[in-house]
């Protein structure tokens, strides 16, 4: 029983009990019977587990750099941030079947504290291997695959994307697009390099606001063509959120995605040519236009359906780190940052805390929605009974600083250090285990606990 707790769901908040049996919520109400186990929540927020709908776990090295988590301290990681179900991508090995690089992330998480789902992310180079296969996987429960317009290796060209759009429409999944100009990325690169300008403070140089409103506009035509649901995934800047907006005035549902790297103003530590901006490199670029809070708006007014991670945790140091390369040159740095623990601390201190979000939207955008979109609901994203009991009792007071010492992944940093965050997940809950207990700094250490969810079909 968690007893006496403010329980704030996506459409409520109130003060109450949340009475748990066999792994799932049995009762909500107020002053309920004695449970076998009491957990007091008094004077705290009592939240559904946050479900992280985009991370990058044990997927194979980019530009000779190694991500530095796999599923064993990502979900160790995940859990002691409130996060309580993830969702990460199958990135298949050159050569290998389809079929079997599900398999072969299905062992890889198998050692998982956390329940999980899969997104699948698809290559450019093997059309015929995905014109052949995807079906099929997606007839056996796959629900949303990763296309991009950028990167060697995975830039697809429309005809390819809209070809796996029809395919995906027909189990009504998502199509998730890494919305950039690959082409015009590459150009820019090329010119800056010719011109010795090459350094790490030209990144935003290479993919400006224009090179994803651009791939934006164009993923949600391909979408409007196919009739399919698109996601844009990791919406940096208002130039795009026009777009998204412009797309759902015609009657389009075009659905996107923010992280909270865009939301907070990590623009000004990429001014420097020194390894340190190697930390903020991401995709698409951190804004200048964060400053402006365009993103926060369209959070507010429901152009942003859910905010996620885009847990990408390449270490700093070490030769499989940022730095693999040896310098410190565009092109030359694997892009991504680390951020599933801290992705609901961030959000909650910046969009509720300081009054932007009521707590029910926070809720809805980082646990509701993304199990909603993604067929994980209402078992996940929810504490209605017959939910599994995925719960978080926050701590909230006076601002700690976020410090790389004191997180659980397998990285070397933290892009927010010194960060102050007035709430941090006290106790997670997972299907009704206490897997995360900050009073006690214990972390469970049950790996394989962690189930696979397979992702319903369609929008509940
Ligand atoms: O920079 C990023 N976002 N790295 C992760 C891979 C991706 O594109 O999502
Ligand atoms: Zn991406
Ligand atoms: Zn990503």
């Amino acid at each position: 029983m968690i007893r006496n707790g403010r329980i704030v769901t996506a459409a409520d908040d109130f003060h109450g009990d949340i009475g748990i049996r066999g792994g799932r919520i049995a009762v909500l109400g107020q002053a309920l019977p004695r449970g076998h186990r009491e957990i007091d929540a008094e004077g705290r927020l009592v939240t559904p587990g946050g479900v992280d709908a985009h991370c990058h776990i044990d997927e194979p090295p980019y530009l000779n750099a190694r991500l530095a988590d796999d599923f064993r301290s990502a979900s160790r990681s995940a859990a002691c941030g409130g996060t309580t179900t993830f969702v990460p991508f199958i990135n298949q090995l050159k050569g290998e079947t389809l079929a079997a690089a599900r398999d072969d992330y299905m062992r890889r998480a198998a050692p998982s504290l956390i329940d999980y789902g899969f997104h699948m992310i698809l290559k450019a180079d093997e059309p015929e291997r995905i014109r052949t296969e995807l079906p099929a996987l997606l007839e056996a429960g796959l629900r949303s695959v990763k296309v991009f317009m950028t990167y060697d290796g995975y830039m697809m060209d429309d005809a390819q994307i809209m070809e796996i759009m029809e395919m995906v429409r027909a189990v009504d999944g998502i199509v998730m697009v890494h919305a950039e100009n690959g082409h015009c990325a590459h150009h820019a690169v090329s010119k800056l390099h010719a011109q010795g300008r090459d350094g790490l403070s030209y990144f935003p140089e290479t993919s400006p606001q224009a090179i994803e409103r651009e791939a934006v506009h164009r993923a949600i035509t391909l979408a409007e063509l196919t009739d399919t649901r698109v996601m844009i995934v990791h919406v940096s800047g208002d130039e795009a959120m026009e777009q998204i907006r412009w797309s759902r005035a015609r009657g389009h549902r075009t659905l996107a995605e923010t992280c909270p790297q865009y939301l907070l103003d990590l623009e000004p530590h990429l001014h420097s040519d020194e390894w340190e901006t190697a930390k903020y490199i991401c995709s698409p670029p951190v804004r200048e236009s964060a400053r402006a809070g365009d993103l926060w708006r369209g959070l507010v007014q429901g152009d942003l359906d859910l905010v996620s991670s885009d847990h990408c945790p390449y270490r700093f140091e070490g030769d499989d780190g940022k730095k693999a390369f040896g310098e410190a040159r565009l092109g030359q740095v694997p892009p991504g940052l680390p951020g599933l623990e801290t992705r609901l601390p961030l959000l909650y201190q910046e969009g509720v805390a300081t009054g932007r979000l009521t707590p029910q939207r926070f809720v809805e955008l980082t646990a509701t929605r993304p199990a909603q979109l993604y067929g994980l609901y209402p078992r996940k994203g929810s504490l209605m009974p017959g939910a599994d009991a995925d719960v978080v009792i926050w701590e909230t007071g006076a601002p700690r600083p976020i410090r790389h010492a004191d997180l659980h992944d397998a990285c070397d940093y933290t892009p927010y250090e010194g960060h102050g965050v007035t709430a941090w997940p006290a106790c997670t809950l997972s299907r009704g285990e206490v897997i995360w207990d900050a009073a006690t700094g214990h972390v469970s250490d049950a790996h394989g606990r962690g189930q696979f969810i397979p992702g319903r079909r369609g929008e509940p």
